[in-house]
Formats: structure tokens, sequence, C-alpha cells
């Protein structure tokens, strides 16, 4: 309950019809545990607010986090429902409308409200929807798709190391599985930022594109974004070695030259071994012993899952429309047959949801 909530009835009130212990400050020093705002995001499956006034949305939507129910809003990676409920005047108004816009590209989920007489004798729009209403939105919603407003990243497309101002080191990678990627987990609700190399592909709609370059920029890209998303997606083909570039165009010479590369950092073994680690999803491009390969990088890297296909053959890999995959987990593996990216992606997808929902229940 929020400050003004508590104004209108008692957390003790709430307390005895629920039977369910009420929560309404952010750092108590009495409660058994103090940081009660993190314990509530890791425990709830589904956020829901209700009633949301003009004055919660307006937080929520500019990530104001001054009381324990826009801070936990903050700390959740789960699915968020707002109810509003707020005079008509103030729901057409329209930095409420600003407001909800921005939640919605947030992935929040709004249900309501209705028209109606309202508490302060108006009619119109306002009415926070019947709480049964609400709840029918919620088992919908939840049945229909797992990904529903969950927070995934997922890097793409090849980097490139420059060797000099003129010249670069790179790969085949076109970005198209990690674009059709991201495409598919945004049609299914997800919040969805793909941090991008160097691609010809139009930014996917609904999605938040972080373009970078080299592999050390995606490295800080999907660092910086990682513990603040429920699962990682890495299917980038990020350069293994880098030169260290020239600061003038290297000069053409008689015989042979030397290129001294340095070992880039492993992003997608970074993001496994954070504290607080997304749901960790890796890729294989293999032109051999792919099962082999793919099972020791899932256990080196501690991955959730890989995923692992052929390159360098007729059809499918690199900068191929089609691909194949052979999907693995601890104690579990599925072979996707070769078909068009962005059906490969929905398929891939609907896996990674399924894994993602066991290892969190
Ligand atoms: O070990 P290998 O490069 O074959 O592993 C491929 C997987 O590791 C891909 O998911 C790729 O995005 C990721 N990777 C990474 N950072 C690197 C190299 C690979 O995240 N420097």
């Amino acid at each position: 309950m929020t400050q003004a909530a508590t104004g209108f009835i008692t957390p003790l009130t709430f307390q005895a019809l629920s039977g369910n212990p009420v929560h309404t400050a952010l750092l108590d020093a009495n409660a058994e545990n103090a940081m009660s705002h993190i314990s509530l995001a890791r425990w709830a499956d589904m956020l829901v607010i209700a009633p949301a006034t003009a004055n919660v949305l307006a937080k929520l939507s500019h990530g104001l986090a001054d009381d324990l129910l826009t801070t936990l809003y903050l700390a959740a990676n789960c699915p968020v429902y707002v109810a509003p409920a707020m005079n008509q005047a103030m729901w057409h108004k329209p930095v409420t409308q600003d407001n909800v816009a921005r939640l919605k590209a947030h992935g929040v989920q709004i249900i309501g409200p209705e028209a109606g007489d309202q508490a302060c004798g108006e009619t119109g729009f306002g009415r926070m929807s019947e709480p049964e209403q609400i709840c029918r939105c919620l088992f919908k919603t939840a049945s229909s798709s797992i990904l529903q407003g969950v927070k995934i990243l997922i890097s793409a497309g090849p980097t490139r190391e420059p060797l000099d101002p003129v010249r670069y080191l790179t790969n085949r990678s076109s970005g198209k599985m990690g674009y059709a990627l991201a495409t598919a987990a945004a049609d299914a609700g997800a919040v969805v930022t793909l941090v991008s190399g160097p691609v010809q592909l139009p930014a996917p709609k609904q999605v938040t594109v972080i373009n970078v370059e080299t592999a050390a920029q995606m490295y800080d890209a999907v660092l910086e974004a990682a513990g603040h998303h429920a699962i990682y997606i890495g299917t980038a083909a990020v350069a293994d070695y880098r030169p260290v570039p020239a600061n003038d165009k290297i000069k053409k010479q008689d015989g042979q030259t030397i290129l001294v590369l340095h070992k880039t950092q492993d992003i997608l073994a970074a993001v496994s071994a954070l504290e607080r680690r997304p749901f960790t999803v890796g890729f294989a491009a293999e032109t051999q012993h792919l099962e082999q390969y793919a099972l020791n990088k899932l256990e080196q890297k501690k991955l959730d899952m890989i995923a692992a296909n052929w390159v360098g053959q007729d059809s499918g890999g690199f900068d191929s429309n089609q691909n194949a995959l052979q999907v693995y987990w601890a104690n579990g593996q599925r072979h996707l047959a070769m078909t068009d990216k962005n059906q490969l992606a929905e398929q891939l997808l609907k896996l990674i949801a399924e894994r993602f929902q066991t290892s969190t229940s």
C-alpha cells in the first residue's frame, strides 16, 4: 500500500480481510527483511497495481522510486499490470496519456479503465476495471504468453575491429538470426533490447536498439544492461581477437606482414558469471564436431542453453535466410529443422520460454 492508499483504508483492515501481510514501508528495520522491495520483487510472479492513480502512473513511467510500490516496480523482472483509476479529466489529460504510452512501450500491461459513474460525481473514463475483469486479464495473459513483459536482451550481428582508420577485421554474420529473435520476442510481448553490430537490417518494431561496432563496445553495452534483464541471448558473432589499431593508414610494404592480435573478452561467459545473472542462452557456429563443441561451451561458459548450427555448408548458417539448430541444455536437447530464420526464431523462442519458465518455477 502507498501512503495515499492507507488514507482510504488501513493496512490492518486489508491484512484482516485478505489474511496476508501488508507491506507499506520501503526500509523497515523491524521487518524480517529490511530490503523488502528486493525480496518482494524476486518472489512475485506478477506485479499488479490496482488501483493505479495518475500520480503512480507518472512516477512509474519516469522511474521515480520514492516508496515501496514504485521501488518494487523498478526492481521487478516479472510481468507488470496496472489498472488505472482516476477522475475522467485526469485520465484524458495529455500528460497522463503520455505516461500511459511510455509504460506500454516499457512492456507494462494496462487494464481498463472503464467508463461510468465516478466517486467524484462525474461520469466518464477513469473507473477502475472490476476486480473480476482484472483477474480474467491476468489469467488469460499468463497462459497465452510466458514472455509477456519479460525483459530480454539480445546481441546480434558481427563486430568490426579496426586495423587502422580505413580497414577493419570482421566476419560473415548478417545479424538475421538475432533480429528475427528480437522481432519474435517483441511479438510475444517481451520488452526487448537489441545490442547490434553493424548490419544491413531495419530496426525491429517495438525494440530498443543499441548500435555498437567493436567487441569491446558490445561487451560494455551488454554488461551494463544484463543485470536488469531476465533473459540474455547471445547470437552475435563476436570477434575473438582484435588488432591494436594504428593511428595512420598502414602503408604497403614488400613481402609479408604480420598482424598481432589480442584476445577479446568473452561477453557470454561474463554475463553468465554475473551475480544477478539473466537466464543465459549462447550460440555455437561450427564447421566440425558440432555436438561436442556445443556441449563444451554449455559447460565452460555455464550457460542455461546453447543453440548450435553448422556454418560453411551449402545451406544455412551465416548470411543465409535459412538455418537449422540443435539446441542443448542440462539433461536435454532438441533439433529444430532447416527453415526460414523467422520461423526458426519463433520455435527457438518458444523453447527458451519453456526452459526459462522451468528455471524460475
Ligand atoms: O566460443 P565461441 O565464440 O564459439 O562461442 C559462441 C558464443 O559465445 C556466441 O553466443 C557468442 O555470441 C558468444 N561470444 C561472446 N563473446 C566473445 C566470443 C563469443 O559473447 N568474445
